[in-house]
């Protein structure tokens, strides 16, 4: 075993050491970060969430499943909101893209990001104010297009020239003036894993700043008469606990405000910072509040405004797994526990990759607890798999369980409630498993449970 395994993903806030070096104190503790506000063991030692407990769940929506905590979103878009007051605060739907989940972000007042046609068509059907949703993408269909302008979407970043192009052209075609944000690759090299770092020169998103691409697509928008120049948009990557790199985006973004109005005069009114706020995984990541989060971001502006003699823009922020990442765990039946003497005892659950890839395509770590019960066996050394046909297929590389556990308990990850569900698939054939959302002791399906059925429906052969 390599101490870096259990050190990925954890940006550098990593000071605890890998879980799997020390025992832990207690095995039925709970850290806090890593779970949803309403989860705390009762009297019996199973988890409860919302007011019912993990068993009643297990038994009326089977496993595996995906509990959603409500009141603990809810409470983190209050917190965002509240942190970031004078700023838009958008969640970023492609966390986890689910109408119920918009609607109760657009109640608490967020704006909603969509990246897709798809979601775009969720956030629709969910009766998100159009005139609040914020379209990206790097490669727009101009189908998708046409469909964001004739909804009247609040915002569309630009990716490309070519976009800017087709965009022209459809504002002609229906006669609307679209908002338009330039994505800015602003050159940062945030410390997260290389697939889900966006802001470096050498990848496909946005328009570069160090070659002058930025300014020239800034410029083209403003030489069209059919599109407004809404603002600048940078996004630097997911899962990032280091706010320097935040603060070197602004600064470089705020750059490029002061290069326009030097050239034509004008301040584009807004920036949008992005997402990317990281969130406990594991016992060693200790995330910063939003309260941090904008206290840092606001003072950059600030003071990157005063110095430069700009007007401050209107801030907006795009935070998907903060949001809904920590108000989600995933529940797992324990289906063989099995030991491969003096190395490890893998306990396999009954779902795996195909309901969170994470594991296998970011080397993320992950945490469980048993939780159906407490237990007073002493720790043993497991690595959580899943049941499809892959080696692969690890859920939770390492963690302390107790020694007892054994087919037919529960076990819960904490923290799959952002790219997990939107990121599930069907390999072998698995069907994908259900949202329930559970609050004031009530518990209701948001997402059914896939069939063999839906399944077999699309296999037309
Ligand atoms: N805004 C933009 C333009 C984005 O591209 C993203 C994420 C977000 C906001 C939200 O980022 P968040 O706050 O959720 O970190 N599948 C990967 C993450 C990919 C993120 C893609 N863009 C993962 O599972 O870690």
């Amino acid at each position: 075993m390599r101490a870096h395994e259990a050190g990925a993903l954890h940006g550098s806030l990593g000071t605890r050491g890998p879980d799997w070096l020390a025992t832990p104190d207690d095995i039925n503790a709970l850290y806090r970060p890593l779970w949803p506000a309403t989860v705390h063991r009762g009297d019996d030692g199973a988890l409860r969430v919302g007011g019912v407990s993990v068993e009643e769940l297990a038994r009326e929506f089977g496993t595996p499943a995906y509990i959603f905590d409500e009141d603990d979103f809810r409470d983190r878009c209050r917190d965002f909101r509240t942190a970031f007051a004078g700023a838009d605060v958008f969640y970023a739907a492609k966390a986890f893209c689910a109408k119920a989940v918009l609607r109760i972000a657009a109640d608490e007042g967020l704006c909603v990001d969509v990246c897709t046609g798809g979601e775009l068509a969720v956030a629709l059907a969910a009766g998100v104010d159009p005139s609040r949703i914020k379209v990206h993408g790097n490669n727009k269909s101009v189908a998708e297009l046409r469909r964001a302008l004739r909804a009247g979407v609040g915002w569309i970043v630009v990716d490309s020239f070519e976009e800017i192009a087709r965009l022209t052209d459809l504002a002609r075609e229906l006669a609307v003036r679209p908002r338009v944000m330039v994505r800015v690759t602003v050159g940062v090299e945030a410390h997260t894993h290389e697939f889900i770092a966006t802001a470096h020169e050498d990848q496909k998103f946005g328009f570069s700043l160090g070659s002058g691409k930025a300014f020239e697509a800034a410029a083209r928008i403003l030489r069209e008469d059919v599109l407004e120049l809404a603002g600048l948009h940078s996004h630097i990557g997911s899962q990032i606990f280091d706010t320097s790199g935040f603060e070197i985006s602004a600064r470089r973004v705020l750059g490029l405000q002061e290069q326009l109005r030097q050239e034509f005069g004008v301040e584009p009114p807004e920036v949008d910072l992005g997402g990317g706020f990281g969130i406990a995984y594991t016992t060693q990541d200790d995330p910063a509040t939003p309260g941090d989060l904008a206290a840092r971001l606001l003072k950059i502006v600030e003071q990157e405004c005063a110095i430069r003699s700009l007007a401050v823009p209107h801030l907006s922020i795009e935070p998907g797994r903060a949001l809904v990442g920590p108000a989600m765990f995933t529940l797992y039946e324990v289906g063989t526990v099995k030991d491969v003497d003096g190395i490890r005892t893998y306990v396999s659950v009954d779902g795996g990759m195909s309901d969170n890839i994470r594991t296998a395509l970011y080397d993320a770590s992950y945490s469980a607890t048993l939780a159906n019960r407490a237990s007073d066996a002493g720790p043993m050394l497991a690595r959580v798999v899943g049941k499809h046909c892959e080696a692969g297929d690890i859920v939770v590389k390492d963690e302390f369980l107790p020694a007892d556990v054994r087919p037919g308990d529960l076990l819960a990850v904490p923290g799959t409630g952002a790219y997990c569900r939107s990121m599930a698939s069907n390999y072998n054939h698995v069907p994908r498993p259900p949202v329930v959302a559970v609050s004031g002791g009530t518990a209701r399906v948001i997402v059914r449970r896939e069939t063999e059925d839906d399944l077999l429906a699309l296999d037309v052969g």
